[in-house]
């Protein structure tokens, strides 16, 4: 197949690279992408919701994925050079799910190779188990052998939270802290997180996207807090210091589902609940990310956390913008 896209040329008219993002109207994506067209590189991006606001105007020419269609999929990639594949979809549900996302990657892996696409910069989690029970992290297992199966150059960049202006995670701690006058933990609360602010996560990528060697890194910032640690810092960062009660798991997520009822959301899942206990999202790795949560929560401290963030409104209504939650 790669024979009949006879012209594979890995620059414009203007003799730039062109490299394709997933998801550039999206979170990471959005700011890979920024990144990117600082470098005077030319991006073309993959996404669901080429509707979205497109905050690079028509800088950035937007494609769908056609995962049902790898033929497309794979013209719509000729002349890239490197892939940074952000895809992913955070839990099941009746219209996605992790098999379905993984499924979709390794066509997306294999576009890629036939179009002669040279280098996949990868996210995948902190802590991916080919033998875990949670899907999330034996689906990111799986892909990343399958990358490294492609025979194509690659990097993985692991992380295990985001943090920034269009987070959701932390975002809603906040949003909870401001809401009720206590905040539950899952248990004890002495799980550890390691985030890592998205611009920092742009800037890794960006830089594996200009190398060669195959690596795998995890993506962590300078701070790792516990649960409870993390939950403290919001509070106190936005005025809003509540008593952190710890709460069997079932209440928790009994709770969880009450409110996710009223925002119509999903704010965790069992999965997810059971991955933090596990303390899978947190790896002792040197930090790669130089931005602390904290001073980035007291910069924005006015507006983390005033809007609820919603999963299920992204992934629902595909025109409109991760607004600032
Ligand atoms: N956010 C975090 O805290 C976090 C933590 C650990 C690991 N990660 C990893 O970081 C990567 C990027 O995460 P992100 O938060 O930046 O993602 P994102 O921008 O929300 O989404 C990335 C891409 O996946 C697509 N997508 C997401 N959910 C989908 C769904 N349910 N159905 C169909 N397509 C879906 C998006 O579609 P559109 O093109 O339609 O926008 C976009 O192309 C993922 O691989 C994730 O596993 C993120």
């Amino acid at each position: 197949m790669r024979d009949n896209f006879a012209v594979c040329k890995l620059f414009t008219m203007e003799n730039r690279e062109i490299h394709a993002v997933t998801g550039a109207f999206g979170y990471s994506g959005k700011y890979i992408t920024t990144r990117l067209l600082e470098r005077g590189v030319e991006v073309i991006t993959l996404t669901n919701s080429p509707n979205r606001p497109n905050p690079f105007g028509g800088k950035v020419r937007a494609l769908g994925f056609n995962f049902d269609n790898p033929e497309i999929l794979a013209k719509s990639l000729v002349g890239v050079k490197v892939l940074y594949n952000t895809y992913w979809v955070r839990f099941n549900h009746i219209d996605f799910s992790h098999n379905e996302a993984v499924d979709n990657t390794l066509v997306l892996f294999n576009a890629a190779r036939i179009a002669g696409v040279e280098r996949i910069v990868h996210i995948s989690i902190s802590n991916p188990d080919i033998n875990s029970s949670l899907e999330y992290f034996s689906g990111k297992a799986r892909l990343e052998e399958a990358l490294k199966q492609t025979g194509l150059s690659y990097a993985i960049i692991r992380l295990a939270v985001l943090f920034g202006e269009e987070d959701i995670l932390i975002n809603n701690i906040a949003w909870t802290l401001r809401k009720f006058p206590l905040f539950g933990v899952f248990g004890d609360g002495e799980y550890r997180l390691k985030p890592i602010f998205v611009d920092d996560l742009a800037r890794i990528c960006v830089e594996q996207g200009a190398l060669q060697e195959n690596v795998t890194l995890d993506a962590v910032g300078p701070e790792s807090f516990t649960y409870r640690e993390l939950v403290q810092t919001i509070g106190s960062v936005i005025g809003r210091s509540r008593p952190i009660v710890p709460m069997p798991v079932w209440a928790g997520r009994v709770a969880s589902s009450v409110i996710g009822y009223f925002v119509d959301d999903i704010l965790v899942t069992p999965e997810e609940i059971e991955g933090l206990m596990a303390d899978l999202l947190y790896t002792g790795a040197a930090p790669l990310g130089t931005t602390r949560l904290t001073q980035w929560a007291m910069e924005n401290k006015d507006t983390l956390g005033i809007q609820y963030a919603s999963e299920l409104a992204r992934r629902l209504d595909r025109g409109k913008s991760y607004e600032r939650g």
